[in-house]
């Protein structure tokens, strides 16, 4: 108990939490984590917690998989950090090699050959993106396209709190304070789909803008970023099925690049180990994050196209080569970690596993909590899922719609403290509470969530 005071007093005045109100924060008790072994989180209290939000979505094999660990550990012994501005190590070169063949293997049916080969290593999903961005601005001034240095993004698109993925992101609430440093982009809509077995919604309308868009721009246009399947941090918005590859058709008609953010699909967090294989959409540049590691080590890598690499050759005087690069990109450690993880996706049969668990979730969200009289339409994706809470009114709102949608987001939190305190740790987006948990759930844990989050929504009169 002595601990815990000191902890208390530690976390509320020492660590400052991401995306946290610490005054409102601090009125409570922390959850102090010591340990985590499967998707179970156990406090200092000897309390334990489902971690039913992957820890912020990155967590794949739940926590402390002897197999991940054991690799992590083996990796430390032999070399903990070695730089690859200089020289290059065998992690990397493991990892590299593997995560470019599974990427293959996903896209062995898409009509053009798949040649995003070529990875470039950073630390997160932010940075990931911002290489992204870099690498197609350069990419356009190298090929003599210098007019090209604008994006076209989403609405409600989020990209990372780095400044330039800030930039390309279009929720208004993450990025109002910082409006006068931001870049100027282009923006498009993004049809949502709700049910994936009812036929989309015509998009005509919303293909018509998108299309004036990128003709109206297509001389400054250096690439269009997208969150491909479904934007998570908009609050669960699953994307209308078609409509990547008509982003995609525009975008080659007028020789724009396409990024794929899959920062959060990707790893089979919505089936397939990258989700826009699903439509076979092959990007010119891709984003990788998140579940990279497993969930165990922050990692973000950038994978290229032959086409765009090849823009980067030359001498070293030409200064030709990719400007940019950070201290730790490609760490030893998260490299053993990443193939591992792509090891254990393939042994057992991840993308499989995750359609059978998403089955299996669907339904009983559709028979406990989708009858609620709050909830909206429930989204999901694989195991990616958002519960829209209703105004009293019956008003429905989209994750940080602004207009009103307080009274909707205060009662998602109500909800969301309600099955903490039955153990269960989810987190709403404004007003859309998500269940993001380890891939590798079972269903008996999954019947825990959707228990609590049952029992949760009776705060709601
Ligand atoms: C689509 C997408 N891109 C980028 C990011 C940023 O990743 P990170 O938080 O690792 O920087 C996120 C995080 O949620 C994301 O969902």
């Amino acid at each position: 108990m002595r601990d815990f005071k000191k902890y208390v007093q530690l976390d509320q005045e020492v660590v400052w939490h991401p995306f946290t109100q610490m005054a409102e924060y601090a009125k409570d008790d922390p959850i102090i984590v010591q340990r985590g072994e499967g998707p179970y989180l156990y406090d200092i209290r000897r309390r334990r917690f489902l971690d039913a939000y992957g820890s912020m979505w990155c967590n794949v094999w739940g926590h402390c998989h002897p197999e991940m660990v054991k690799a992590i550990q083996e990796q430390a012994a032999k070399l903990c950090h070695a730089s690859l501005f200089s020289a290059t190590h065998d992690a990397a070169l493991e990892f590299a090699g593997n995560l470019v063949d599974a990427i293959k293997q996903d896209f062995r049916f898409a009509d053009d050959e798949c040649t995003l080969s070529h990875v470039y290593f950073s630390d997160d999903g932010s940075t990931a993106v911002e290489v992204a961005l870099k690498m197609a601005l350069q990419y356009q001034n190298q090929v003599g396209q210098l007019k090209r240095n604008k994006f076209l993004v989403f609405h409600d698109s989020y990209h990372g709190d780095t400044v330039g993925a800030m930039s390309v992101g279009s929720i208004q609430t993450f990025k109002r304070k910082f409006g006068n440093i931001m870049f100027d982009v282009l923006s498009a809509p993004y049809p949502i789909q709700i049910d994936p077995d009812e036929p989309a919604e015509s998009f005509k309308q919303a293909e018509r803008v998108m299309e004036s868009a990128i003709a109206g721009a297509s001389d400054k246009l250096a690439a269009v970023l997208i969150e491909p399947v479904i934007q998570g941090a908009a609050g669960m918005r699953p994307l209308a099925e078609d409509w990547l590859a008509r982003v995609k058709k525009y975008c080659h008609e007028y020789g724009i690049l396409v990024i794929t953010d899959e920062v959060f699909t990707a790893f089979c967090r919505t089936g397939p180990l990258i989700a826009s294989s699903k439509e076979l959409v092959l990007p010119d540049i891709l984003c990788l994050g998140k579940g990279i590691t497993g969930g165990t080590l922050p990692m973000g890598v950038t994978v290229a196209s032959d086409a765009v690499y090849d823009a980067f050759k030359g001498e070293w005087s030409e200064m030709k080569h990719l400007l940019h690069g950070h201290t730790y990109a490609g760490n030893p450690i998260a490299c053993a970690a990443a193939t591992k993880n792509l090891e254990l996706i393939e042994r057992e049969k991840l993308s499989a596993l995750v359609r059978t668990r998403s089955r299996e979730l669907q339904l009983m969200l559709k028979e406990r909590v989708s009858k609620h009289p709050r909830v909206g339409p429930i989204r999901q994706r694989g195991l990616a899922v958002g519960v829209p809470i209703k105004t009293r009114g019956g008003k429905e709102f989209d994750g940080h719609e602004e207009d009103g949608g307080y009274e909707a987001r205060g009662e998602a939190m109500k909800v969301v403290r309600k099955c903490i305190e039955q153990r269960v740790l989810l987190r709403p987006l404004g007003n859309v509470i998500t269940i993001v948990p380890p891939l590798n759930i079972e269903t008996a844990q999954l019947e825990e969530i959707v228990n609590a989050l049952a029992e949760g929504l009776k705060v709601l009169a």
